[in-house]
């Protein structure tokens, strides 16, 4: 018999409010034992998070689903009418379906392959030299604007072709991402920034045209001008999806990886012990599994009624795979919220799954592994500048990530 959709305990909690955030894992724990179907709010939109791992893994793959909620033959329209740039940008490969988005996502891989990530491991560690030449000894100072931000940053912006001064401009658009909750940034975002950055994707677009570069925009173009395989729109929206999803979430893996370490200084020092073997790389899986930066995908919704996972889902309703909360689930996970470089190999949600398992993972794990055996190399010792308390976690529901990660090393 389907049961009702229960709501997560307390209206304080929901996913992104301090409440929340003070204690996700509780949260998760109760969802997986009380309702792995349930009813919340994010920000003001109800949602339905569904928790079990091998249910968000069902989830994702169940194309009775999908992402595009026209397609259900629910009421879409928005409250303020969009600019054209910002369905641009919001439509892209995410949220398409196959076959639709097979097209797209092919187009894509054929550039971004696993032989041009491999290449970039010799550049990311002189990269990584070079910043780390410029940590004050003794002093704190934010690992995440020293380190982890530029790190991807200018490893997606050399790969794409992006003009060094434009980066910052489309970096400073994103920022309102974070403050998505409050109605004057989320507006200044849609506004201002989303367009902007359209009219600086359109004239590098523009610029390489008419002279093409080695880099992966111009390899895009190329495909966009070998038929009608991609329009422009599409290009632009591809562009800008690759260039956001190729920094954001990096950024905070490394910050939240180095913090994790800090924490269980025992399983630091055996990775210390032997940075070239595999027990850095179980440090990367095992901090994406239990402080993954995005903790969710972009929402689905049943084309039908239907029954998922023992609830009835109305058509149309919004439904987010809880990647954080199927990461510890306990039928999956021995003692799931404990973090453990020596766990056996079971494979973590945080890259998603099914056709939109994420194209950049293979990236983010060299970046992030080799940032931390950098960082692990040129200091013996590396502490919090701050006491634990105050650090501070964005109020983004359903991400991990912190404002600033204060450090001192020597
Ligand atoms: C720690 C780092 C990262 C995490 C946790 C992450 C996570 C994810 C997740 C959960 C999805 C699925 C989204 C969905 O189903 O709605 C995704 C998709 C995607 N990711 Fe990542 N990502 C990371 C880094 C990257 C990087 C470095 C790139 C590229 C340079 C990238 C490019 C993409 C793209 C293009 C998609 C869309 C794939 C599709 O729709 O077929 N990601 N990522």
């Amino acid at each position: 018999m389907p049961t009702p959709l229960r709501e997560l305990p307390k209206l304080s909690a929901k996913p992104g409010t301090p409440a929340f955030l003070a204690d996700a894992p509780a949260h998760f724990r109760w969802m997986h034992a009380h309702a792995p179907v349930c009813r919340t709010k994010i920000a003001v939109i109800n949602a339905v998070l569904v928790a079990g791992y091998e249910d968000c893994k069902a989830l994702l793959e169940d194309d009775r689903f999908t992402r595009d909620r026209r397609k259900t033959g629910a009421r879409t329209k928005s409250p303020l009418p969009m600019p054209r740039t910002v369905r641009i940008l919001n439509n892209n490969m995410v949220t398409e379906d196959d076959p639709e988005h097979r097209r797209l996502r092919s187009l894509v891989a054929k550039v971004f392959t696993p032989k041009a990530i491999a290449t970039l491991g010799e550049r990311v560690e002189g990269l990584c030299a070079e910043l780390l030449d410029d940590f004050p000894r003794d002093q704190p100072f934010d690992f995440i604007e020293a380190y982890s931000l530029p790190i991807p940053t200018t490893v997606i912006r050399e790969m794409m072709g992006v003009p060094a001064e434009d980066m910052p401009k489309i970096q400073a658009g994103l920022r309102g991402l974070q403050r998505m909750t409050e109605l004057i940034p989320m507006l200044t975002m849609l506004f201002v920034h989303m367009p902007r950055t359209v009219r600086i994707l359109d004239a590098m677009i523009e610029a390489k045209r008419g002279e093409p570069e080695d880099d992966l925009l111009s390899a895009l173009i190329r495909v966009e001008e070998a038929g009608d395989k991609l329009n422009h729109e599409e290009l632009l929206s591809l562009a800008y999806t690759i260039i956001v999803a190729g920094y954001e979430t990096t950024v905070h893996l490394i910050a939240n990886a180095v913090l994790t370490l800090l924490q269980h200084p025992e399983q630091l020092a055996e990775i210390r012990a032997d940075l070239d073997g595999p027990l850095l790389d179980a440090a990367v899986e095992e901090v994406l599994r239990v402080r993954g930066p995005i903790q969710t995908t972009k929402p689905v919704f049943p084309k039908q009624d239907l029954v998922f996972a023992g609830a009835e889902l109305p058509r149309g309703t919004l439904i987010m795979p809880c990647l954080a909360t199927a990461n510890r689930d306990p039928a999956v996970f021995e003692d799931p919220d404990r973090f453990d470089i020596h766990r056996p190999k079971r494979r973590h949600l945080s890259f998603g799954g099914g056709p939109h398992f994420c194209l950049g993972a293979a990236l983010a794990r060299l970046e992030t592994k080799v940032a931390l055996r950098a960082l692990l190399r040129r200091f013996e010792h590396i502490e919090l500048a701050v006491p634990e308390s105050q650090l501070v976690l964005q109020g983004m529901p359903l991400w991990h990530r912190y404002d600033a990660l204060p450090l001192r090393v020597r």
